[in-house]
């Protein structure tokens, strides 16, 4: 199923509709036009879109997910029970009913893995999806990858303006552990090194395992 660039959220009209629920997958070739919008509305110098192919398709090391706001499915959307039994039969499909429903891209992600090192290199979510719990959802998404990966610190690089990022990263267990200085090129802003000392720890993972508990599901 491909993804539509319609980036609007159930506003008030609309409101009667059942809420979308939040999944988070691998980015496909076709999510990239959905998230070339969320980067341009994102981000001062947005990634052009061949970096987005060329990680998909050329870098063994990146791991990139979509965030898919699904409607809830309804009894015509969903497949005949019989075909999706067959389906988990034959593990074509994951059990999920909201994998067969339509979906819009609200928010993407990519991680570098390097050795045992997670390096987080984007993270957005489209801005009338804010503070919903997306960028959350992805974020444990990726920190869950890590650890499959036997990642042993995760880091990250974010702007000393960027306030509402730093705000989710500390939430989640980063701390600011350096600058670089001028590393942003459009205005020569300091960045911020933030990395999870202790990820590859038991505290860290019952600390993530609490705050993924914690998580309301989307509204
Ligand atoms: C940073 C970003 C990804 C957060 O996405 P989001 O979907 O709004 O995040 P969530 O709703 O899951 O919020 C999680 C936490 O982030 C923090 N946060 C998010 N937006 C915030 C804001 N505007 N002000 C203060 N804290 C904020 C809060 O701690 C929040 O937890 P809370 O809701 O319990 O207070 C989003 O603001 C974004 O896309 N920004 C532009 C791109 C960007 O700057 N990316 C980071 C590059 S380093």
């Amino acid at each position: 199923m491909s993804a539509q660039v319609i980036l609007n959220p159930p506003r008030a009209s609309n409101a009667s509709k059942p809420a979308p629920s939040i999944l988070i997958a691998p980015m496909s070739l076709d999510d990239i036009p959905a998230v070339m919008a969320i980067e341009r509305a994102s981000f001062p110098r947005p990634w052009p879109e061949r970096a987005y192919r060329y990680e998909l398709t050329e870098n063994p090391q990146a791991y990139f997910v979509v965030a898919r706001a699904h409607e809830r499915p309804t009894a015509q959307m969903m497949p005949r029970p019989g075909w999706q039994r067959l389906a988990q039969r034959f593990g074509l499909q994951r059990r999920d009913s909201a994998q067969f429903t339509p979906y819009v891209v609200v928010g993407f992600a990519g991680m570098w893995m390097h050795v045992d090192e997670a390096h987080i290199a984007t993270i957005a979510t489209h801005p009338d999806w804010r503070r919903r719990g997306v960028g959350q959802r992805i974020l444990i998404n990726l920190l869950r990858e890590a650890q499959r990966r036997h990642a042993r610190v995760v880091t990250l690089e974010v702007r000393v303006s960027n306030f509402a990022a730093q705000q989710l990263y500390r939430k989640y267990g980063f701390e600011e552990v350096g600058r670089r200085k001028a590393y942003y090129q459009d205005n020569r802003e300091d960045a911020l090194l933030m990395t999870i000392v202790h990820f590859d720890t038991p505290e860290y993972r019952a600390q993530l395992d609490e705050l993924e508990r914690r998580l309301r599901p989307a509204e």
